[in-house]
């Protein structure tokens, strides 16, 4: 039985800052930016949105030309949650209107969770072939201001089909994984700001490569050169670099050049390189970005992918690209989404991160910014209040919203 990516689809907020003027304020050399960590422009969440509201816009798209009744599952990963008990699955499970028999739960191993997501998907499938599973990944990268953490913020939302009709990409069974308890990032329950030992994680990240890595070639038999593409979890572009010479090294081929190394990853950089970290959604995002980007041909081509959640847990597998895979893909809209964002100056940049719900049960109307088809309108009695944008037309798509949900839908 074949299992793998039906549909994929990202939503990333709708405004963000270069890293230029964060560099100007800062007093860093924007080439540190730029070069230094690979990255040009974080997106940031406008204050009617959190990890729902991006995730529902994702998913809006991901489930395009699916049977919305076929879904059987709803995973979550997430480590920017908004409830210690309710699952923000079922939040999106009912702005979508999707069906009532249907198991709606979230995940977390930092940004690892899809994957484990992923992973547990292909289980569910292989045992209820005629269900498909949604899979949310939706984050806020968030430290604290004026830290070296700052420039790898972001934000977005990653959906996917899972099923036993894969039209993108069919995931081989063989995976790698890895698990050691270590203290490189992390976010206790009072704080809003990961902390994070930066040097540190990097290492970690390279270890958990290696040692997923080596349980995946076992497993699969497969050698570096078995795979034509890769994508690595992207906390910032240069990681990816970091982590594609370090598996080269690893197994002997540190004789290839580094421009055709690095040809192997470049064009799955190019979306994170403008949103910044998404946590979750990145390795998926970067997935996208290979695929809607690459001027080849990839049918055919084997996809070695590695996700990384801090903590930490990893897992190293990998996918074979499918024929006809363009034609799902929704390449128009993404690069749409990224061209039409605003660009924020750093005083607005600085309102948006300081902007927060209120913490003592008062209710609460949220600011209305530009945002995808749903948004947070606010708090009351203790409940998030989401609602339909109500915009006549989604900014990233041409077709008119009209027969979609229009309720407000609050989610005790
Ligand atoms: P830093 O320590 O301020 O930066 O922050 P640096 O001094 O290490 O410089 C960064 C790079 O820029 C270096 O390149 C410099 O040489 C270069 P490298 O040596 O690494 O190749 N540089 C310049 N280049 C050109 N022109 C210049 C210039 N100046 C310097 N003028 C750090 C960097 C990554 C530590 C920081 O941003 C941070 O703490 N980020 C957050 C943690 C992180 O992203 N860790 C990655 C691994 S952990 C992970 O991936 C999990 C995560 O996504 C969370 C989760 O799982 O949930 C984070």
């Amino acid at each position: 039985m074949r299992i793998g990516i039906e549909t994929l689809a990202f939503y990333t907020p709708h405004y963000f800052l270069d890293l230029r003027t964060l560099a100007e304020k800062r007093g860093v050399d924007v080439k540190k930016y730029y070069d230094g960590i690979g990255q040009e422009k974080m997106a940031v969440a406008a204050p009617d949105e959190d990890v729902v509201t991006m995730a529902a816009n994702a998913a809006h798209h991901a489930l395009e030309g699916i049977d919305r009744q076929s879904i059987g599952a709803v995973m979550f990963a997430t480590e920017s949650g908004i409830d210690q008990s309710k699952a923000a699955a079922i939040y999106v499970h009912s702005l979508l209107g999707l069906p009532k028999n249907c198991m709606s739960f979230e995940i977390k191993q930092a940004c690892c969770g899809s994957t484990a997501a992923l992973q547990m998907s292909l289980g569910f499938v292989a045992q209820n072939p005629k269900k498909k599973v949604l899979i949310l990944a939706s984050d806020v990268a968030r430290y604290d201001l004026d830290s070296p953490g700052e420039a790898t913020q972001g934000a977005g939302a990653a959906a996917m089909v899972v099923s036993v009709e894969p039209r993108i990409l069919d995931l081989s069974p063989e995976w790698g994984t890895y698990t050691e308890d270590v203290m490189d990032f992390w976010r206790p329950n009072y704080r809003e700001e990961a902390l994070v030992d930066g040097k540190y994680s990097i290492k970690v990240y390279l270890r958990a490569l290696t040692e997923a890595w080596r349980e995946y070639q076992q497993e699969s038999g497969r050698d570096f050169d078995d795979h034509d593409y890769y994508c690595y979890h992207l906390p910032f572009n240069k990681m990816s670099r970091k982590a594609h010479l370090h598996l080269a090294r690893l197994t002997h081929h540190d004789d290839i050049p580094d421009e055709e190394l690095l040809s192997q990853i470049e064009e799955g950089l190019s979306y994170s390189r403008v949103t910044g970290n998404s946590y979750t959604a990145s390795l998926y995002l970067g997935l996208m970005s290979l695929l809607e980007t690459s001027r080849c041909d990839l049918t055919g081509k084997r996809i070695g992918l590695f996700s990384y959640g801090s903590g930490c847990m990893a897992a190293f597998f990998s996918g074979v690209v499918l024929p006809g895979y363009r034609k799902h893909l929704q390449t128009e809209r993404h690069r749409r989404m990224l061209c039409e964002r605003e660009e924020l100056d750093f005083a607005r940049y600085e309102d948006f991160y300081l902007h927060h719900l209120p913490t003592d049960g008062s209710d609460y109307e949220t600011p209305k910014h530009e945002t995808g088809l749903y948004r947070l309108a606010g708090i009351k009695d203790h409940k998030r209040i989401y609602e339909f944008s109500g915009a006549a037309v989604d900014r990233s798509s041409t077709e008119t919203i009209s027969g979609l949900q229009k309720n407000s839908v609050a989610a005790a």
